[in-house]
Protein backbone atom coordinates (compact mmCIF):
# COMPACT_ATOMS: atom_id res chain seq x y z
CA UNK A 1 0.00 0.00 0.00
CA UNK A 2 1.90 3.36 -1.26
CA UNK A 3 1.60 6.41 0.82
CA UNK A 4 -1.33 7.87 -1.33
CA UNK A 5 -3.40 4.83 -0.80
CA UNK A 6 -2.94 4.91 3.02
CA UNK A 7 -4.24 8.62 3.43
CA UNK A 8 -7.36 7.42 1.25
CA UNK A 9 -8.01 4.96 3.49
CA UNK A 10 -7.66 7.28 6.48
CA UNK A 11 -10.06 9.94 4.81
CA UNK A 12 -12.66 6.98 4.13
CA UNK A 13 -12.02 6.03 7.72
CA UNK A 14 -12.89 9.47 8.79
CA UNK A 15 -16.05 9.91 6.61
CA UNK A 16 -17.68 6.59 8.11
CA UNK A 17 -16.89 8.11 11.84
CA UNK A 18 -18.38 10.94 10.83
CA UNK A 19 -21.80 9.62 9.52
CA UNK A 20 -21.77 7.25 12.30
CA UNK A 21 -21.11 9.62 15.11
CA UNK A 22 -23.49 12.89 13.02
CA UNK A 23 -26.43 10.37 12.11
CA UNK A 24 -28.55 9.88 14.68
CA UNK A 25 -28.55 13.48 15.55
CA UNK A 26 -29.49 14.00 12.03
CA UNK A 27 -32.39 11.86 11.93
CA UNK A 28 -33.32 13.14 15.68
CA UNK A 29 -33.12 16.88 14.77
CA UNK A 30 -36.07 15.51 11.78
CA UNK A 31 -38.11 14.22 14.51
CA UNK A 32 -38.13 17.15 16.70
CA UNK A 33 -41.27 18.87 15.91
CA UNK A 34 -41.33 22.77 14.62
CA UNK A 35 -42.52 24.81 17.18
CA UNK A 36 -44.63 26.93 14.46
CA UNK A 37 -46.11 30.19 15.18
CA UNK A 38 -49.24 29.81 12.37
CA UNK A 39 -51.66 27.15 12.98
CA UNK A 40 -52.96 24.27 10.47
CA UNK A 41 -54.45 26.26 7.99
CA UNK A 42 -53.88 23.46 5.30
CA UNK A 43 -56.47 20.56 7.16
CA UNK A 44 -56.09 17.11 5.67
CA UNK A 45 -58.37 15.78 7.62
CA UNK A 46 -62.57 15.90 7.96
CA UNK A 47 -64.63 17.64 10.76
CA UNK A 48 -65.61 14.65 12.14
CA UNK A 49 -62.12 13.36 12.46
CA UNK A 50 -61.02 16.60 13.90
CA UNK A 51 -64.22 16.16 16.26
CA UNK A 52 -63.31 12.63 17.49
CA UNK A 53 -59.81 13.85 17.95
CA UNK A 54 -61.18 16.17 20.55
CA UNK A 55 -63.84 14.24 21.92
CA UNK A 56 -61.50 11.19 22.55
CA UNK A 57 -59.19 13.36 25.43
CA UNK A 58 -61.87 15.95 26.09
CA UNK A 59 -63.07 14.14 29.79
CA UNK A 60 -59.57 13.00 30.77
CA UNK A 61 -58.65 17.33 29.91
CA UNK A 62 -61.49 18.02 31.99
CA UNK A 63 -61.01 15.66 34.57
CA UNK A 64 -57.18 16.97 34.98
CA UNK A 65 -58.08 20.53 35.23
CA UNK A 66 -61.21 20.38 37.41
CA UNK A 67 -58.57 18.60 39.85
CA UNK A 68 -56.16 21.96 39.54
CA UNK A 69 -58.71 23.93 40.22
CA UNK A 70 -59.64 22.15 43.19
CA UNK A 71 -56.74 21.95 44.85
CA UNK A 72 -56.21 25.36 44.49
CA UNK A 73 -59.35 26.99 45.06
CA UNK A 74 -62.61 26.13 47.47
CA UNK A 75 -65.49 26.13 44.83
CA UNK A 76 -68.05 25.68 47.15
CA UNK A 77 -71.05 28.38 47.12
CA UNK A 78 -70.61 31.34 49.35
CA UNK A 79 -72.32 34.52 48.44
CA UNK A 80 -73.28 37.45 50.92
CA UNK A 81 -76.96 38.64 49.86
CA UNK A 82 -75.85 41.71 51.53
CA UNK A 83 -74.29 43.16 48.64
CA UNK A 84 -75.07 42.94 45.56
CA UNK A 85 -74.19 43.72 42.30
CA UNK A 86 -75.94 46.63 40.48
CA UNK A 87 -78.01 43.62 37.98
CA UNK A 88 -79.02 42.22 41.79
CA UNK A 89 -76.70 39.16 42.04
CA UNK A 90 -75.37 38.35 45.12
CA UNK A 91 -72.00 39.12 45.91
CA UNK A 92 -69.20 36.36 45.73
CA UNK A 93 -66.98 36.19 49.24
CA UNK A 94 -63.92 34.35 50.12
CA UNK A 95 -60.89 34.05 50.06
CA UNK A 96 -61.63 30.95 48.04
CA UNK A 97 -57.92 30.32 47.36
CA UNK A 98 -57.09 26.93 49.41
CA UNK A 99 -53.55 27.06 51.31
CA UNK A 100 -51.56 23.93 51.52
CA UNK A 101 -50.23 23.56 55.46
CA UNK A 102 -49.81 26.68 56.02
CA UNK A 103 -52.03 29.87 57.44
CA UNK A 104 -52.77 33.22 56.08
CA UNK A 105 -50.91 34.54 59.39
CA UNK A 106 -48.18 32.28 58.42
CA UNK A 107 -48.04 33.46 54.88
CA UNK A 108 -47.84 37.15 56.53
CA UNK A 109 -44.31 37.30 58.03
CA UNK A 110 -43.12 34.83 55.25
CA UNK A 111 -40.76 36.09 52.12
CA UNK A 112 -41.55 35.82 48.49
CA UNK A 113 -38.34 33.67 48.39
CA UNK A 114 -39.74 31.35 51.17
CA UNK A 115 -43.00 31.62 49.61
CA UNK A 116 -41.45 30.08 46.28
CA UNK A 117 -39.22 27.67 47.82
CA UNK A 118 -42.59 25.83 49.22
CA UNK A 119 -44.82 26.43 46.45
CA UNK A 120 -47.39 27.94 48.68
CA UNK A 121 -48.23 31.37 46.35
CA UNK A 122 -51.83 30.83 46.41
CA UNK A 123 -52.45 32.47 43.58
CA UNK A 124 -50.20 31.38 40.46
CA UNK A 125 -51.28 31.93 36.77
CA UNK A 126 -54.43 30.16 35.98
CA UNK A 127 -54.71 27.58 33.07
CA UNK A 128 -57.68 27.89 30.57
CA UNK A 129 -59.71 25.00 31.00
CA UNK A 130 -58.16 22.61 28.23
CA UNK A 131 -54.76 25.16 27.45
CA UNK A 132 -53.13 23.52 25.05
CA UNK A 133 -56.22 24.05 22.88
CA UNK A 134 -57.53 27.24 23.92
CA UNK A 135 -59.86 29.84 22.25
CA UNK A 136 -63.09 31.23 23.19
CA UNK A 137 -65.23 29.44 26.22
CA UNK A 138 -68.74 30.96 27.13
CA UNK A 139 -70.30 29.83 30.80
CA UNK A 140 -73.06 28.09 30.74
CA UNK A 141 -75.48 31.06 32.29
CA UNK A 142 -74.95 32.20 28.85
CA UNK A 143 -74.99 28.66 26.80
CA UNK A 144 -78.43 28.36 28.35
CA UNK A 145 -79.49 31.48 26.51
CA UNK A 146 -77.35 31.28 23.72
CA UNK A 147 -77.16 27.51 22.66
CA UNK A 148 -75.67 28.45 19.38
CA UNK A 149 -72.08 29.30 21.86
CA UNK A 150 -71.76 25.15 22.67
CA UNK A 151 -68.31 23.94 22.44
CA UNK A 152 -68.74 20.13 21.83
CA UNK A 153 -65.25 19.84 23.07
CA UNK A 154 -65.08 22.29 26.18
CA UNK A 155 -67.26 22.80 29.34
CA UNK A 156 -66.60 25.69 30.93
CA UNK A 157 -64.79 25.64 34.27
CA UNK A 158 -66.01 28.27 36.95
CA UNK A 159 -69.10 28.27 38.76
CA UNK A 160 -71.62 30.43 38.49
CA UNK A 161 -71.38 32.37 41.53
CA UNK A 162 -67.97 34.16 41.37
CA UNK A 163 -69.48 35.35 37.16
CA UNK A 164 -71.01 38.63 36.95
CA UNK A 165 -74.88 38.98 36.47
CA UNK A 166 -75.95 36.89 33.67
CA UNK A 167 -77.29 39.58 31.60
CA UNK A 168 -76.12 42.89 33.07
CA UNK A 169 -77.36 46.39 34.04
CA UNK A 170 -76.60 49.23 31.56
CA UNK A 171 -76.10 52.67 32.26
CA UNK A 172 -75.28 55.38 29.24
CA UNK A 173 -73.56 58.29 29.99
CA UNK A 174 -75.39 59.93 27.79
CA UNK A 175 -79.23 59.47 29.86
CA UNK A 176 -78.17 59.30 33.28
CA UNK A 177 -81.94 59.40 34.26
CA UNK A 178 -83.13 56.57 32.48
CA UNK A 179 -81.15 53.98 34.91
CA UNK A 180 -80.26 50.55 34.19
CA UNK A 181 -81.47 50.80 30.44
CA UNK A 182 -81.37 46.69 30.73
CA UNK A 183 -83.69 46.29 33.16
CA UNK A 184 -82.60 42.15 33.36
CA UNK A 185 -83.04 41.64 29.67
CA UNK A 186 -79.57 40.28 27.48
CA UNK A 187 -79.46 42.44 24.54
CA UNK A 188 -78.93 40.40 21.36
CA UNK A 189 -79.81 41.52 17.94
CA UNK A 190 -83.25 40.53 18.30
CA UNK A 191 -84.39 43.34 21.00
CA UNK A 192 -81.43 45.85 21.02
CA UNK A 193 -83.63 47.87 17.96
CA UNK A 194 -86.88 48.03 20.11
CA UNK A 195 -84.93 48.94 23.56
CA UNK A 196 -82.67 51.21 21.75
CA UNK A 197 -84.47 53.12 19.29
CA UNK A 198 -85.21 56.82 20.36
CA UNK A 199 -82.59 56.21 23.33
CA UNK A 200 -79.40 56.16 21.09
CA UNK A 201 -78.95 58.66 17.63
CA UNK A 202 -78.76 56.58 14.38
CA UNK A 203 -75.05 56.19 14.70
CA UNK A 204 -75.15 54.72 18.08
CA UNK A 205 -78.24 52.63 16.84
CA UNK A 206 -76.19 51.33 14.17
CA UNK A 207 -72.52 50.57 16.39
CA UNK A 208 -75.26 48.97 18.55
CA UNK A 209 -76.25 46.51 15.60
CA UNK A 210 -72.61 45.72 15.05
CA UNK A 211 -72.21 45.10 18.14
CA UNK A 212 -74.57 42.06 18.47
CA UNK A 213 -73.94 40.75 14.89
CA UNK A 214 -72.36 37.66 14.34
CA UNK A 215 -69.47 37.47 12.81
CA UNK A 216 -66.73 34.17 11.78
CA UNK A 217 -64.38 33.35 14.54
CA UNK A 218 -61.43 30.75 14.95
CA UNK A 219 -63.93 28.09 16.73
CA UNK A 220 -67.06 29.06 15.31
CA UNK A 221 -67.18 29.49 11.74
CA UNK A 222 -67.96 27.03 8.59
CA UNK A 223 -64.19 25.54 8.49
CA UNK A 224 -63.99 22.04 8.84
CA UNK A 225 -61.76 23.26 12.05
CA UNK A 226 -64.43 24.42 13.93
CA UNK A 227 -65.93 23.41 17.22
CA UNK A 228 -69.46 24.17 17.04
CA UNK A 229 -72.18 22.07 15.60
CA UNK A 230 -74.80 24.36 15.11
CA UNK A 231 -75.40 25.80 12.12
CA UNK A 232 -76.22 29.22 13.81
CA UNK A 233 -72.72 28.81 15.57
CA UNK A 234 -71.38 28.45 12.30
CA UNK A 235 -71.99 32.19 11.26
CA UNK A 236 -69.72 33.27 14.32
CA UNK A 237 -69.40 35.38 17.81
CA UNK A 238 -70.49 38.54 18.13
CA UNK A 239 -68.92 41.30 20.77
CA UNK A 240 -71.34 41.16 23.22
CA UNK A 241 -71.20 36.99 23.47
CA UNK A 242 -68.60 37.94 26.09
CA UNK A 243 -68.97 41.73 26.74
CA UNK A 244 -72.84 40.53 27.84
CA UNK A 245 -74.50 44.13 27.56
CA UNK A 246 -71.10 45.72 27.18
CA UNK A 247 -70.18 44.30 30.82
CA UNK A 248 -68.51 40.72 30.63
CA UNK A 249 -70.18 37.21 31.68
CA UNK A 250 -66.92 35.64 32.34
CA UNK A 251 -65.87 34.00 29.02
CA UNK A 252 -62.53 33.55 28.31
CA UNK A 253 -60.16 33.23 25.87
CA UNK A 254 -56.17 32.80 25.36
CA UNK A 255 -54.26 35.82 24.80
CA UNK A 256 -53.12 36.13 20.96
CA UNK A 257 -50.19 37.70 21.23
CA UNK A 258 -47.65 35.27 22.80
CA UNK A 259 -46.26 31.96 20.96
CA UNK A 260 -45.53 29.38 21.80
CA UNK A 261 -48.99 28.28 23.09
CA UNK A 262 -47.89 27.56 26.75
CA UNK A 263 -46.77 31.14 27.02
CA UNK A 264 -50.32 32.45 26.35
CA UNK A 265 -52.30 34.04 29.54
CA UNK A 266 -55.84 33.11 30.04
CA UNK A 267 -57.51 35.83 29.79
CA UNK A 268 -60.98 36.62 31.35
CA UNK A 269 -63.14 39.53 29.36
CA UNK A 270 -63.10 43.11 30.53
CA UNK A 271 -65.88 45.40 31.16
CA UNK A 272 -66.33 47.99 28.85
CA UNK A 273 -68.19 49.79 31.23
CA UNK A 274 -66.32 53.30 32.04
CA UNK A 275 -63.68 52.92 28.48
CA UNK A 276 -64.42 56.79 27.35
CA UNK A 277 -61.78 57.48 30.70
CA UNK A 278 -59.21 55.07 29.69
CA UNK A 279 -56.21 55.55 27.50
CA UNK A 280 -55.04 52.06 27.30
CA UNK A 281 -56.76 49.01 25.96
CA UNK A 282 -55.91 45.30 26.31
CA UNK A 283 -54.11 43.69 29.36
CA UNK A 284 -50.77 43.82 27.89
CA UNK A 285 -51.21 44.97 24.51
CA UNK A 286 -51.81 48.90 25.25
CA UNK A 287 -53.77 49.51 22.33
CA UNK A 288 -54.25 53.06 22.44
CA UNK A 289 -58.25 54.01 21.24
CA UNK A 290 -61.00 51.86 21.63
CA UNK A 291 -61.64 52.12 18.29
CA UNK A 292 -58.23 50.27 17.42
CA UNK A 293 -59.76 47.52 19.72
CA UNK A 294 -62.73 47.34 18.14
CA UNK A 295 -61.21 46.71 14.90
CA UNK A 296 -58.21 44.67 16.09
CA UNK A 297 -60.58 42.51 18.26
CA UNK A 298 -62.30 40.76 14.87
CA UNK A 299 -59.46 40.79 12.46
CA UNK A 300 -56.64 39.40 14.84
CA UNK A 301 -58.35 38.26 18.36
CA UNK A 302 -60.93 36.58 16.96
CA UNK A 303 -58.49 34.12 15.21
CA UNK A 304 -56.03 34.50 18.09
CA UNK A 305 -53.25 36.66 16.24
CA UNK A 306 -53.28 34.23 13.08
CA UNK A 307 -53.63 36.16 9.91
CA UNK A 308 -53.77 33.09 7.71
CA UNK A 309 -56.16 31.54 9.66
CA UNK A 310 -58.61 34.58 10.02
CA UNK A 311 -57.96 34.71 6.00
CA UNK A 312 -59.08 31.25 5.65
CA UNK A 313 -62.09 31.31 8.26
CA UNK A 314 -63.79 34.20 6.90
CA UNK A 315 -62.33 37.32 9.05
CA UNK A 316 -64.83 40.06 8.84
CA UNK A 317 -63.07 43.63 7.88
CA UNK A 318 -64.80 46.44 9.34
CA UNK A 319 -64.78 49.52 7.58
CA UNK A 320 -63.30 52.47 10.07
CA UNK A 321 -65.60 55.32 9.05
CA UNK A 322 -68.64 53.75 9.30
CA UNK A 323 -68.48 51.01 11.47
CA UNK A 324 -65.30 51.24 13.84
CA UNK A 325 -66.24 54.35 14.66
CA UNK A 326 -69.96 53.36 14.94
CA UNK A 327 -69.18 50.98 17.56
CA UNK A 328 -66.86 52.68 19.17
CA UNK A 329 -69.41 55.38 20.01
CA UNK A 330 -71.75 53.53 21.70
CA UNK A 331 -68.46 52.06 23.49
CA UNK A 332 -67.91 54.87 24.49
CA UNK A 333 -71.08 55.90 26.04
CA UNK A 334 -71.19 52.60 28.83
CA UNK A 335 -71.26 54.38 31.87
CA UNK A 336 -69.69 52.93 35.58
CA UNK A 337 -72.69 51.75 37.66
CA UNK A 338 -74.06 55.18 39.83
CA UNK A 339 -72.92 54.30 43.25
CA UNK A 340 -74.33 57.08 46.51
CA UNK A 341 -71.44 56.66 48.61
CA UNK A 342 -68.38 58.69 46.50
CA UNK A 343 -68.43 62.47 46.08
CA UNK A 344 -67.90 64.40 43.11
CA UNK A 345 -64.22 63.98 43.60
CA UNK A 346 -64.64 60.04 43.73
CA UNK A 347 -64.03 59.91 47.53
CA UNK A 348 -66.14 58.29 50.16
CA UNK A 349 -69.07 60.80 51.41
CA UNK A 350 -67.87 61.14 55.33
CA UNK A 351 -71.52 61.23 56.05
CA UNK A 352 -72.74 57.99 53.89
CA UNK A 353 -69.92 55.81 54.67
CA UNK A 354 -69.71 53.68 57.20
CA UNK A 355 -66.77 53.27 59.93
CA UNK A 356 -64.91 50.14 58.40
CA UNK A 357 -65.60 51.89 55.06
CA UNK A 358 -64.04 54.95 55.99
CA UNK A 359 -60.67 53.11 57.76
CA UNK A 360 -60.55 51.06 54.07
CA UNK A 361 -60.28 53.98 52.21
CA UNK A 362 -57.78 55.40 54.76
CA UNK A 363 -55.70 52.52 54.06
CA UNK A 364 -56.10 52.20 50.24
CA UNK A 365 -54.53 56.11 50.37
CA UNK A 366 -52.00 55.05 53.27
CA UNK A 367 -50.63 51.85 54.55
CA UNK A 368 -51.39 49.99 51.85
CA UNK A 369 -50.48 52.05 49.05
CA UNK A 370 -53.56 51.19 46.59
CA UNK A 371 -54.02 54.57 45.24
CA UNK A 372 -50.50 55.03 44.30
CA UNK A 373 -51.52 52.90 41.43
CA UNK A 374 -55.23 53.13 41.47
CA UNK A 375 -56.14 56.92 42.18
CA UNK A 376 -59.55 58.54 42.58
CA UNK A 377 -61.86 59.42 40.65
CA UNK A 378 -61.68 56.14 38.68
CA UNK A 379 -59.11 54.27 40.45
CA UNK A 380 -56.91 53.56 37.65
CA UNK A 381 -53.59 55.18 36.50
CA UNK A 382 -54.47 54.59 33.07
CA UNK A 383 -50.90 52.87 32.98
CA UNK A 384 -49.35 49.47 33.21
CA UNK A 385 -47.19 47.63 35.84
CA UNK A 386 -44.84 44.68 36.29
CA UNK A 387 -46.43 43.39 39.63
CA UNK A 388 -43.44 40.87 39.35
CA UNK A 389 -45.88 37.75 40.95
CA UNK A 390 -42.94 35.49 39.19
CA UNK A 391 -41.04 36.11 43.01
CA UNK A 392 -43.25 33.97 44.41
CA UNK A 393 -43.53 30.65 42.42
CA UNK A 394 -41.41 28.27 40.12
CA UNK A 395 -41.56 28.54 36.21
CA UNK A 396 -43.20 25.11 35.66
CA UNK A 397 -45.73 24.00 33.58
CA UNK A 398 -49.39 23.31 35.13
CA UNK A 399 -51.60 21.39 32.68
CA UNK A 400 -50.20 22.64 29.63
CA UNK A 401 -49.62 26.42 30.37
CA UNK A 402 -45.95 27.33 32.01
CA UNK A 403 -46.60 29.44 34.84
CA UNK A 404 -43.77 32.47 33.48
CA UNK A 405 -43.59 36.16 34.33
CA UNK A 406 -46.81 37.91 33.58
CA UNK A 407 -44.52 41.00 32.70
CA UNK A 408 -46.25 44.59 32.86
CA UNK A 409 -50.32 44.51 32.61
CA UNK A 410 -52.78 47.16 32.57
CA UNK A 411 -54.44 48.90 35.85
CA UNK A 412 -57.86 48.05 35.81
CA UNK A 413 -60.08 50.59 36.81
CA UNK A 414 -61.92 49.76 40.41
CA UNK A 415 -65.03 51.82 39.81
CA UNK A 416 -67.82 49.00 40.27
CA UNK A 417 -65.35 46.27 40.58
CA UNK A 418 -68.30 44.36 42.94
CA UNK A 419 -69.75 43.70 39.12
CA UNK A 420 -67.11 42.00 37.76
CA UNK A 421 -65.63 39.09 38.90
CA UNK A 422 -63.36 36.91 38.97
CA UNK A 423 -60.58 39.50 38.85
CA UNK A 424 -56.90 39.96 37.63
CA UNK A 425 -56.38 39.43 33.39
CA UNK A 426 -56.20 35.75 33.85
CA UNK A 427 -59.26 35.16 36.62
CA UNK A 428 -56.87 33.68 39.46
CA UNK A 429 -58.45 35.88 42.24
CA UNK A 430 -62.11 34.94 42.35
CA UNK A 431 -63.14 37.71 45.10
CA UNK A 432 -62.43 40.76 46.44
CA UNK A 433 -61.02 39.13 49.53
CA UNK A 434 -58.78 36.70 47.11
CA UNK A 435 -57.83 40.76 45.83
CA UNK A 436 -56.55 41.88 49.17
CA UNK A 437 -54.55 38.45 50.30
CA UNK A 438 -53.01 38.45 46.63
CA UNK A 439 -52.02 42.52 47.24
CA UNK A 440 -51.05 41.76 50.88
CA UNK A 441 -48.04 39.23 50.05
CA UNK A 442 -46.94 40.81 46.09
CA UNK A 443 -46.52 44.00 48.01
CA UNK A 444 -45.62 42.44 51.54
CA UNK A 445 -47.79 44.15 53.57
CA UNK A 446 -48.13 42.66 56.57
CA UNK A 447 -51.80 43.79 56.85
CA UNK A 448 -54.27 42.51 59.83
CA UNK A 449 -56.88 40.38 59.49
CA UNK A 450 -59.28 43.48 60.19
CA UNK A 451 -57.69 45.53 58.00
CA UNK A 452 -58.08 43.09 55.32
CA UNK A 453 -62.11 43.35 55.92
CA UNK A 454 -62.10 47.13 55.66
CA UNK A 455 -60.22 47.67 52.38
CA UNK A 456 -63.16 44.51 51.15
CA UNK A 457 -65.78 46.95 52.60
CA UNK A 458 -64.37 50.17 51.09
CA UNK A 459 -64.04 48.50 47.28
CA UNK A 460 -67.44 47.02 47.85
CA UNK A 461 -69.04 51.16 47.79
CA UNK A 462 -66.64 51.97 44.72
C1 LIG B 1 -63.91 35.83 24.31
C2 LIG B 1 -64.99 36.73 24.08
C3 LIG B 1 -64.75 38.11 23.49
C4 LIG B 1 -65.36 38.59 22.37
C5 LIG B 1 -66.30 37.86 21.45
C6 LIG B 1 -64.93 39.97 22.26
N1 LIG B 1 -64.10 40.30 23.28
FE1 LIG B 1 -63.34 42.13 23.65
N2 LIG B 1 -62.18 41.35 25.10
C7 LIG B 1 -62.18 40.03 25.50
C8 LIG B 1 -61.04 39.79 26.35
C9 LIG B 1 -60.67 38.47 26.99
C10 LIG B 1 -60.34 41.03 26.45
C11 LIG B 1 -59.04 41.30 27.20
C12 LIG B 1 -57.93 41.28 26.16
C13 LIG B 1 -56.55 41.37 26.73
O1 LIG B 1 -56.38 41.27 27.93
O2 LIG B 1 -55.61 41.55 25.93
C14 LIG B 1 -61.11 41.99 25.67
C15 LIG B 1 -60.79 43.35 25.58
C16 LIG B 1 -61.56 44.27 24.89
C17 LIG B 1 -61.36 45.70 24.95
C18 LIG B 1 -60.34 46.41 25.82
C19 LIG B 1 -60.88 46.53 27.22
C20 LIG B 1 -59.89 47.00 28.25
O3 LIG B 1 -60.34 47.26 29.39
O4 LIG B 1 -58.69 47.09 28.01
C21 LIG B 1 -62.28 46.26 24.10
C22 LIG B 1 -62.48 47.73 23.84
C23 LIG B 1 -63.01 45.17 23.51
N3 LIG B 1 -62.57 43.98 24.01
C24 LIG B 1 -64.01 45.32 22.56
C25 LIG B 1 -64.55 44.24 21.86
C26 LIG B 1 -65.33 44.38 20.65
C27 LIG B 1 -65.68 45.68 19.98
C28 LIG B 1 -65.65 43.11 20.25
C29 LIG B 1 -66.37 42.69 18.99
C30 LIG B 1 -65.70 43.07 17.77
C31 LIG B 1 -65.13 42.20 21.24
N4 LIG B 1 -64.44 42.91 22.18
C32 LIG B 1 -65.33 40.83 21.24
C33 LIG B 1 -63.13 39.08 25.16
C34 LIG B 1 -63.94 39.18 24.04
C1 LIG C 1 -47.92 48.83 41.58
C2 LIG C 1 -49.26 49.10 41.12
C3 LIG C 1 -50.42 48.52 41.89
C4 LIG C 1 -50.67 48.56 43.25
C5 LIG C 1 -49.79 49.13 44.36
C6 LIG C 1 -51.97 47.94 43.45
N1 LIG C 1 -52.49 47.54 42.25
FE1 LIG C 1 -54.29 46.67 41.96
N2 LIG C 1 -53.77 46.26 40.08
C7 LIG C 1 -52.62 46.67 39.44
C8 LIG C 1 -52.49 46.00 38.18
C9 LIG C 1 -51.36 46.17 37.18
C10 LIG C 1 -53.61 45.15 38.07
C11 LIG C 1 -53.89 44.14 36.95
C12 LIG C 1 -53.06 42.90 37.28
C13 LIG C 1 -53.44 41.67 36.48
O1 LIG C 1 -54.51 41.64 35.87
O2 LIG C 1 -52.66 40.71 36.50
C14 LIG C 1 -54.39 45.35 39.27
C15 LIG C 1 -55.60 44.71 39.54
C16 LIG C 1 -56.39 44.96 40.63
C17 LIG C 1 -57.73 44.46 40.82
C18 LIG C 1 -58.50 43.60 39.83
C19 LIG C 1 -59.15 44.46 38.76
C20 LIG C 1 -59.96 43.67 37.79
O3 LIG C 1 -60.79 44.28 37.09
O4 LIG C 1 -59.80 42.45 37.68
C21 LIG C 1 -58.17 44.92 42.04
C22 LIG C 1 -59.54 44.69 42.64
C23 LIG C 1 -57.07 45.66 42.61
N3 LIG C 1 -56.01 45.70 41.72
C24 LIG C 1 -57.09 46.22 43.88
C25 LIG C 1 -55.93 46.68 44.51
C26 LIG C 1 -55.84 46.94 45.93
C27 LIG C 1 -56.95 46.75 46.94
C28 LIG C 1 -54.56 47.35 46.15
C29 LIG C 1 -53.91 47.70 47.46
C30 LIG C 1 -53.98 46.69 48.49
C31 LIG C 1 -53.87 47.36 44.86
N4 LIG C 1 -54.73 46.94 43.91
C32 LIG C 1 -52.56 47.77 44.69
C33 LIG C 1 -51.72 47.59 39.94
C34 LIG C 1 -51.57 47.86 41.29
Amino acid sequence: MNKQQNILIKLIGICIMFVVVTAPSVIFAQQEKIISSYGPTNQTETFDQIKAARMAVKSERAKQHMELLNSRYDLSKKTTADVVMSGGKPVPVGPTAKLQGVTWEELNEMTPEQIKEKGWFPYKPLPFADHAEGGMLFPEMITKLLPRLVRFDLDFDLPEYILPDPAPAIYLTTRPDLGDVAKGRLITINNYYEIFNGILNPKQLEGLRLLVTQFPQQQFNATEDRRTDRPDGMLGVTCFDCHANGHTNGANHLVGDIRPQEFRHRIETPTLRGVNIQRLFGSQRALKTVEDFTEFEQRAAYFDGDICMAAKKGVNILERGSQVHFMAEFLAILDFPPVSKLNIYGKLDQKMATPSELRGEALFNGKAQCASCHPEPYYTDNSMHDLKAERFYKQELANGMMMAHDGPIKTFPLRGIKDSPPYMHDGRCFTLEDIVEYFNLIQQLHLKSEEKKDLVAFMRTL
